[in-house]
């Protein structure tokens, strides 16, 4: 190879998706495959957005409002900010992306936790910035040794609330102790991209500290709850400092017209939201009960997807989640999310729960007790 790739690239592994439905049908032969694998939500978008995205097929002839005027209005305004006060993407990945753009070069350092979401990783990496992993403690952020792990070099701390993989939620309260203790020139980033499932009474809270600290943006997403993933659409409230700072490193028409009007529509649906939040409760609880029943453990969760213990089961550990797959049950390995010995699953709907449930049962007769234990 004669191209002259830029040397971060060395160290990046590319994002590794969980696989398509259709993809699992073919490859084993099944009839009927059930994907929990990808935090996604289990039902399609609210009927009028449907109604609104058909509506808009006709304007596809012209590139959407670069600026997404209706779509950060309408954020704005649901939030009580003014639109300077908010930034769109491509996904709140995106944003992500952006914000490394904006703030990292070589040799910055990041906090973050260890396990958290992976795009933080390749954000370090590819700026050549210094990745500062803070172990979990119960599976949950360590904030007192997060604080402690900011140096004069630090640019930015990802906190992820609640936490992918883990599902762990911490107070807010707790964050806004970090805030309290981190230098105003360190941008601390609440990725809340599940923040919709969440049922703590503090689930608001960051929008508040937001709103007193210029150094702090918080992320949320229209793929979760929402169900758009499809089309992909994030945001980001913050200063408008940082949000002029991000409209520089993004491309002109980061976000496409329909997830735009789709995503005005969305908003307007609240009660839909609060109903899709009580029934992922609902499931949820009743699936950790199912599973305690057979005596599996889990990691108490406020997202839409839970770690599931499957330690026990008698193969080798990285067999599990590829045995599931091939009865048609897709769920994500933990040992590639930095959690081995455990199954991140996916709250889906009743019917895919006991599928996923019934192909687990089936691994659990296969191996009678004994299995070769949690990974060290
Ligand atoms: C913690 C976290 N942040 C951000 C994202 C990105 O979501 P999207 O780019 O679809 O908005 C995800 C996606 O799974 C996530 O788990």
């Amino acid at each position: 190879m004669s191209l002259r790739f830029i040397p971060s690239l060395a160290g990046i592994v590319p994002y590794v998706p969980g696989l398509p439905i259709e993809i699992v049908m073919r490859r084993y032969g099944l009839s009927e495959v059930v994907k929990l694998a990808s935090n996604e939500f289990p039902l399609a978008p609210f009927d009028r957005v449907k109604r609104v995205i058909v509506e808009a097929l006709d304007q596809l002839n012209r590139y959407p409002d670069g600026d997404a005027t209706d779509l950060r209005a309408a954020l704005a305004a649901h939030y009580g900010c003014v639109t300077e006060e908010v930034a769109v993407g491509g996904g709140s990945c995106e944003l992500l992306m952006l914000l490394g753009d904006a703030l990292l070069e070589k040799s910055d350092e990041v906090v973050f936790a260890d396990p958290s979401f992976v795009v933080y990783n390749d954000v370090c990496r590819l700026h050549e910035a210094r990745a500062v992993a803070v172990p979990l403690v119960d599976f949950t952020h360590d904030l007192e040794a997060m604080a402690a792990a900011v140096t004069p070099r630090t640019k930015m701390v990802f906190i992820c609330n609640p936490n992918n993989p883990t599902g762990t939620y911490v107070p807010v309260a707790d964050i806004a102790r970090l805030v309290e203790r981190v230098p105003d020139d360190v941008l601390v980033v609440v990725d809340e991209a599940y923040n919709e499932f969440v049922t703590e009474p503090d689930s608001q809270d960051a929008l508040e500290l937001q709103k007193a600290h210029d150094n702090v943006i918080v992320l949320r997403t229209f793929s979760k709850i929402y169900g758009l993933c499809g089309l992909r659409v994030g945001y980001g409230l913050c200063s408008p400092e940082l949000k002029a700072a991000l409209d520089k490193v993004r491309q002109p028409f980061n976000v496409n017209l329909l997830a735009q009007v789709a995503a005005v529509e969305a908003l307007k649906h609240q009660d839909q939201v609060a109903r899709r939040r009580a029934v992922n409760a609902e499931l949820r609880a009743a699936m950790v009960e199912q599973l305690a029943a057979r005596g599996r453990a889990t990691v108490p969760s406020q997202a839409n997807f839970m770690l599931v213990d499957t330690c026990d089961l008698c193969q080798p550990q990285d067999q599990v989640c590829q045995s599931l797959l091939s009865m048609g049950a897709i769920v994500r390995d933990g040992n590639a999310l930095g959690c081995p010995g455990w199954a991140r699953v996916s709250v889906g709907t009743q019917d895919e729960i006991e599928f996923f449930l019934g192909k687990l049962a089936s691994l659990e007769v296969r191996a009678p007790g004994g299995g070769e234990g949690r990974p060290s």
